[in-house]
């Protein structure tokens, strides 16, 4: 199956993940401070890196378009758009440690949230985090999304139920905030 259209920023090449990538992501992955509010696996494994790799390559482009980050020829992240409603979608991105703080992630999410308004008629792309991930809910605000909620014991995380906010833009807004950083990828970068 194609995967979603590669998309490039400034600094990223966002392409579809390849199966050789599993050794990148497995780097970046296997590391407990990157997993502290996601909730994977721990230990984290190969085998768990070989699984996430094959998900995304399956993923259907359409409704499930799923990106690989490449920085400095590495993969080092991924950012995904789940199309859940006709017209709505929930993005969600994580990115390598040694590379946070750079505003890489809110680069890359904002090539994918303008891919979907652009190229999927998407009316609306919402965002959720943990209540106490700042970074993330951070990226959102940059994005200039709008935090709509604070859902409260929304989400098992390692025996506790944790508390997530719900960030979200409108179609109409990121046009007029004039959102845009994408072009389409000719040639290898990044
Ligand atoms: C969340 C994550 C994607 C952010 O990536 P990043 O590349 O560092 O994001 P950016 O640099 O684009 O922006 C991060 C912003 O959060 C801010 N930030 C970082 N830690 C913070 C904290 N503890 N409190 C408040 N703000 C914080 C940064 O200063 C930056 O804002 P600024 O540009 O206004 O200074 C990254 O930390 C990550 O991959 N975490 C693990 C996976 C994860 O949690 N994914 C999100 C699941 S919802």
């Amino acid at each position: 199956m194609d995967g979603p259209p590669e998309l490039r920023t400034p600094r990223l090449l966002l392409r579809p993940f390849r199966a050789e990538d599993v050794d990148d992501v497995f780097a970046y992955a296997a590391d407990a401070e990157w997993n502290r509010y996601l909730g994977l696996p721990e230990p984290y494994v190969r085998r768990h890196a070989e699984e996430f790799v094959a998900a995304c390559i399956l993923a259907d482009p359409d409704s499930h378009p799923y990106w690989a980050i490449v920085h400095e020829g590495r993969v080092r992240g991924g950012v995904n758009l789940r199309l859940r409603h006709p017209g709505d979608a929930e993005l969600g991105y994580a990115l390598a440690r040694p590379l946070w703080g750079r505003g890489l992630t809110t680069e890359a999410a904002r090539a994918a949230v303008a891919h979907g308004f652009a190229a999927c008629a998407l009316e609306r792309v919402s965002a959720l985090a943990d209540a106490e991930n700042a970074a993330s809910w951070r990226v959102m605000e940059k994005l200039g999304m709008r935090r709509e909620g604070h859902f409260r014991r929304y989400r098992p995380l390692r025996g506790e139920r944790r508390d997530c906010v719900i960030y979200a833009v409108l179609r109409e807004e990121w046009a007029f905030a004039g959102e845009a950083g994408t072009s389409a990828a000719g040639g290898e970068n990044s």
